[in-house]
């Protein structure tokens, strides 16, 4: 039987591919109010603003490609069963060959009708449409007849995925966070459901303080850090 391996990812695993992170200096919440592009309050009061950001956000990933750091860790699947749990809404850990990826926060590519609000049907695939990186504007409707709206999970909003999140750090052996400044809840909590015996690494090239003993540090870059951390199994 394979070992289990969660894997938690944060926008850091997608910057060397040319996407932005969220906080480190000029990231996208020092050029854009998280609070009017990607909030439930952003969305009730101007959905045109919203969908325009997400539409930004899905033109840059027409344009990027995976990098080392998503490759190594599909690759990781030869050996171990591995659950990605990415907080990223972009879909390069899908394009880099990942086969069980669990969006904590939702994903660009895709919408949903906007009336779809409650934990069970916001997040249940049957109303979600994959728009792959096209635009999404007012006035473009589900079968429903409600406006879609990008399927992300806005600031404001429950995280549907997060009980299976916990549930697969909970079974993993070894948990490896990558490129989250650890910042944003419930996310940022799962490392700590870690079994006691499970050794935690993290990947980041900034002082990431956790006060957790069993967090090993690999201060470097995730394509760096990939290639260390991969060495470290043999
Ligand atoms: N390799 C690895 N890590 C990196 C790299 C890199 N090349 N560049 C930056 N980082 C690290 C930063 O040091 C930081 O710790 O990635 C982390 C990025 O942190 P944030 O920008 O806060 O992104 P993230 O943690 O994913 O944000 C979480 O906040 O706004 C919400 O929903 C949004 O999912 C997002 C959530």
């Amino acid at each position: 039987m394979k070992k289990r391996i969660a894997v938690l990812t944060g926008a850091g695993v997608s910057a060397e591919s040319g996407l932005g992170t969220y906080r480190d200096n000029g990231g996208l919440w020092d050029n854009y109010d998280p609070m009017v592009v990607a909030s439930a309050e952003g969305w009730a009061r101007n959905p045109g603003l919203v969908l325009d950001f997400y539409n930004m956000q899905r033109e840059k990933l027409r344009e990027v490609q995976p990098n080392e750091a998503h490759r190594l860790i599909a690759a990781l699947e030869k050996d171990y069963t591995v659950d990605v749990i990415t907080q990223n809404v972009d879909n390069l850990h899908e394009r880099a060959g990942s086969t069980h990826v669990v969006h904590l926060h939702g994903e660009a590519t895709k919408v949903r009708p906007e009336n779809t609000c409650n934990d069970y049907d916001g997040f249940s695939e049957k109303y979600v449409v994959d728009v792959g990186y096209d635009a999404v504007r007012l006035g473009d409707k589900a079968p429903n007849g409600a406006q879609y709206r990008p399927h992300i999970v806005f600031f404001g909003e429950a995280v549907p995925k997060i009980e299976r999140a916990v549930e697969l750090v909970a079974a993993a052996d070894i948990v490896l966070i990558v490129g989250t400044s650890l910042q944003v809840y419930p996310a940022a909590g799962l490392y700590r459901y870690a079994r006691p015996e499970a050794p935690i690494y993290l990947i980041d090239p900034a002082d990431v303080t956790l006060c957790d003993s069993r967090v090993h540090h690999i201060k470097a870059v995730a394509t760096k850090g990939m290639q260390e951390f991969v060495g470290m199994l043999k």
